[in-house]
């Protein structure tokens, strides 16, 4: 709607539109959006699902309240007045997902999602390791090649070092121009990647190789990320292992400090369930914080994200925030500012409701579907499938030299696609692509029989 007014022209609607008017236009644009569970989409790709119907009634019943969860509510401070009922909602959920986690001395918040939660566990560790002279202050961030850009993301917005990556001739065929030579700084602060085992999982060796080699250039402060759940392999980072790399390194290295966090943005409500009897997360003695998404596995919706960090005699809670004025309280602790009480108040309702045993249901079906999903796939000769730890199946294509997946399909099934190494110890190697399905949910075998149609029919093409 074009209107005339102080002679440009205005796109705001003057009079406003009938109700009905606007319903309509936000009809098609539902339309216009993929349906997770219709009939008609075979979404097999991204790492999302229906809301589940408890965490909608939850939204419907406080949304229009607009209640505001400002603030850290782990921590006793005190925060905005008026809205008690969804920041109790709020700090009883970070309290139990601490637990599930392996430790019941957690602080923490509702993020808005997995990069909020890494950009605040970096943040945290650049704090707490932070001395006062430049020279010191430069931070090496140890991950894997598989680890979630929103790290890389992290290190750019808190300026610990900047993104490079080169283009290589000899991958040019990809339909689009890939840049694979992530190129670390030669001052040794920034982002190191890693190489990881043919399941994605990181290798300590290399760990241990890249502290070392880095600690020889004069860094003394590394922030070491595992995933517990890498989104494109479906991975879980050996995270004991990890910590008991840190507790020798500490020993060995003068002066150099470590800080450990864990990115759980798709395992976090996976591996509790899935592996019990493991340790991970908080159950290991040297990990500092945790991010997991109840929007991914915990089928909240979005917002919702989770950070949570050890609370212990490091008062790790004190670096965070600046002093906030007119909003009761310190500091406020978090990236965000004013977050919406309605999440809590979902993700809350969804542990509830659900319990252990509910996710665990969850779950168990995904992995069945998972291992029916790798059965149909291992019936392709062309299909190389990749390991998986979790309800993510990843594959390259074999032997057919630069043959891609049409886009078509790619975009009919939203299949996630990217290019790693070849050889995924070697982050230097030269790079194939590789597909993932990610087995949500609302993946039953149906899908994955369409799915499979389609990718045979898509080969033959
Ligand atoms: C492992 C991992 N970390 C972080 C993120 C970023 O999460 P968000 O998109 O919720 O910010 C994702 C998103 O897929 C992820 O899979």
């Amino acid at each position: 709607m074009k209107k005339v007014r102080n002679e440009r022209e205005f796109f705001w609607p003057l009079k406003g539109q009938s109700e009905k008017e606007v319903f309509k236009d936000l009809r098609k644009a539902l339309e216009e959006n993929i349906d997770y569970c219709g009939e008609k989409d075979c979404i097999i790709g991204f790492p999302g699902t229906r809301v589940d119907p408890v965490a909608v009634k939850a939204v419907k019943m406080f949304i229009g309240f607009h209640p505001n969860n400002i603030c850290t509510h782990t921590d006793n401070q005190e925060s905005e007045r008026g809205f008690q009922g969804t920041q109790r909602l709020e700090k009883d959920f970070i309290f139990s997902l601490g637990n599930l986690l392996g430790s019941n001395r957690v602080d923490g918040y509702i993020t808005p999602g997995g990069t909020e939660s890494n950009i605040m566990g970096l943040l945290l560790a650049r704090e707490t390791m932070a001395s006062s002279s430049p020279e010191i202050d430069k931070y090496s961030v140890v991950t894997s090649v598989f680890t979630h850009y929103s790290i890389r993301k992290a290190v750019w917005v808190l300026r610990m070092g900047r993104d490079c990556w080169k283009k290589c001739d000899k991958c040019s065929f990809f339909r689009t121009p890939v840049k694979h030579f992530y190129e670390e700084s030669s001052r040794g602060e920034g982002v190191a990647l890693v190489g990881t085992d043919d399941a994605g999982r990181v290798l300590i060796s290399k760990i241990e190789e890249k502290v070392r080699e880095k600690y020889l250039k004069g860094v003394t402060r590394f922030i070491i990320v595992v995933s517990e759940g890498n989104i494109m392999t479906g991975a879980i980072d050996d995270s004991e292992a990890v910590g008991g790399l840190i507790k020798k390194l500490k020993q060995e290295l003068e002066n150099a400090k470590f800080y450990l966090h864990v990115d759980a943005a798709f395992g976090g409500f996976v591996v509790p369930f899935l592996y019990p009897d493991r340790k991970f997360s908080f159950f290991v003695p040297e990990v500092d914080s945790v991010g997991l998404d109840p929007h991914k596995m915990g089928m909240a919706p979005y917002p919702a994200g989770a950070f949570l960090y050890r609370k212990d005699s490091r008062n790790f809670r004190k670096y965070l925030g600046v002093q906030m004025g007119y909003v009761p309280g310190e500091t406020d602790g978090t990236l965000c500012g004013s977050r919406s009480g309605a999440s809590a108040a979902a993700c809350y309702a969804l542990m509830k409701v659900k319990g252990y045993e509910g996710y665990k249901k969850v779950i168990n079906s995904c992995m069945r579907n998972t291992h029916y999903l790798r059965g149909r796939l291992g019936e392709i000769d062309e299909v190389e499938l990749i390991h998986s730890d979790m309800n993510i199946v990843a594959f390259r294509l074999r032997g057919l030299g630069q043959k891609e997946l049409s886009e078509e399909l790619i975009d009919r099934v939203k299949l996630v696609s990217h290019t790693f190494p070849k050889d995924f110890s070697n982050p230097r190697d030269h790079v194939e692509r590789l597909y993932k399905a990610t087995v949500m949910p609302h993946v039953t075998p149906k899908k994955i029989d369409k799915f499979v149609r389609l990718l045979k029919q898509d080969l033959r093409t």
